[in-house]
């Protein structure tokens, strides 16, 4: 299938956008609260319905290769950590809602940083979904579609929380939006005009199918035994939720509880003290958002690194660099964003000291690994953005002339 003909007689586009999580990293699949915003770079499908189940993906970028199968509620997937797999997570969260839909032939682009820690997977996943759903005329309402797919991306072996599939779905423009889950909430808290954060890639590829995928696995595993042993130890029903759990005790207790040898093993109580106080921290930055509060926000920011660095043990030296070079270049504070392992930072500066921060990453950061050239597709200012949606037929790219 030649894509520009094909792009040309698309009878709809889909935008998906990235995420960058703000704070709140590595916590919601603890079913607590996170503080993600979408981007204004996307994955963006043009599409149109085919009469039978086959669905054909070709991507513009051509390190991915063209994917086919067909839609329905068991599909095989194709090898892990082939990108088509997150389209047949979509396809085939939808189809066990509703048993005979047909396919879609689509083309498929991007100009978010591939398995950066910006959700470009997931982006596509909902994109997917998105154009099945309207190539069939079947909706699902907004909040119960967010949880079918993030249910849904477990198809390609990760155990991720949820995040990702709502924020992209439920963006508001110019905000970011609190999160919270059982039952699934997003509250927008407008970004302040004089406030701009800063993505940038390390460099490093953080494979949400490939190899990050056990190490954030046995962290879900490692939050849920030390949930079980806390509770226990507090004389609480051992499946207790972490919401529950909080609710329960204050964090100081919890914290101490936690550092007792006889509760937790050293790396459990890391991990513990790590969800306690970034679900503390999500709560004060999102006030410190409201009340404009840059310099508030940027510690948290800073915390929030050390503890994923020091305890979490997500980090990576390339993104420790960037987050010591964005400090110094004036950025209030800054973090690995994502699952880490690689992937990107998020700092936070005033928007006035944007281009100095930027003009210091490429100069102390990107220019010596030689990626210097390329600097506007590894960093970028990040635009609080809208959630998907369909758009009428048009070119895939905004400007672009079609066909
Ligand atoms: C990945 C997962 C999310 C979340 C983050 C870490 O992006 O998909 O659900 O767990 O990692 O905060």
């Amino acid at each position: 299938m030649a894509s520009r003909p094909f792009a040309a007689s698309a009878s709809h586009v889909v935008r998906a956008p990235g995420r960058v999580n703000l704070i709140g990293e590595h916590i919601d699949y603890c079913g607590l609260s996170v503080l993600p915003m979408a981007l204004g770079r996307s994955v963006r499908i043009a599409f149109h319905p085919r009469s039978d189940r086959e669905t054909r993906l070709v991507n513009r970028d051509p390190r991915f290769a063209p994917s086919a199968f067909a839609v329905h509620g068991s599909i095989p997937p194709a090898p892990a950590g082939d990108w088509g797999n997150y389209a047949r997570a979509a396809a085939q969260a939808l189809a066990q809602r509703f048993p005979d839909l047909r396919g879609v032939d689509a083309l498929v682009e991007s100009d978010l940083p591939i398995a950066a820690g910006l959700s470009s997977s997931s982006a596509l996943l909902v994109a997917m979904a998105l154009a099945i759903m309207h190539a069939n005329g079947v909706s699902v309402p907004s909040l119960e579609l967010m949880e079918l797919l993030g249910k849904g991306e477990r198809y390609v072996g990760t155990a991720g929380g949820g995040m990702d599939q709502a924020i992209i779905l439920g963006a508001r423009t110019g905000c970011a939006s609190r999160i919270d889950f059982h039952p699934l909430r997003l509250t927008p808290t407008p970004v302040p005009a004089d406030w701009q954060f800063i993505v940038a890639w390390s460099l490093v590829h953080a494979e949400k199918s490939g190899a990050a995928q056990q190490a954030y696995n046995e962290r879900t595993r490692q939050c849920d035994a030390a949930r079980r042993l806390v509770a226990a130890r507090l004389g609480r029903r051992e499946d207790i939720s972490y919401p529950d759990l909080f609710a329960a005790a204050p964090v100081e207790q919890l914290l101490e509880v936690a550092g007792e040898r006889t509760t937790l093993s050293g790396v459990l109580a890391r991990r513990f003290r790590h969800v306690v106080t970034e679900a503390t921290r999500v709560r004060q930055a999102e006030t410190a958002m409201a009340a404009g509060d840059l310099a508030t926000f940027g510690r948290l920011l800073d915390a929030s690194h050390q503890s994923l660095r020091d305890d979490y043990e997500v980090s990576h030296a390339e993104l420790d660099r960037l987050v010591e070079l964005a400090r110094e270049a004036g950025a209030v504070g800054a973090r690995l964003t994502g699952a880490g392992f690689g992937g990107s930072i998020v700092a936070l500066c005033r928007a006035d000291r944007a281009p100095a921060v930027l003009a210091a990453l490429q100069e102390r950061f990107y220019a010596p690994r030689g990626a210097a050239d390329d600097v506007g597709r590894h960093m970028f200012t990040a635009e609080p953005s809208a959630g998907a949606e369909v758009l009428a037929a048009g070119p895939l790219t905004p400007g672009a002339s079609p066909g």
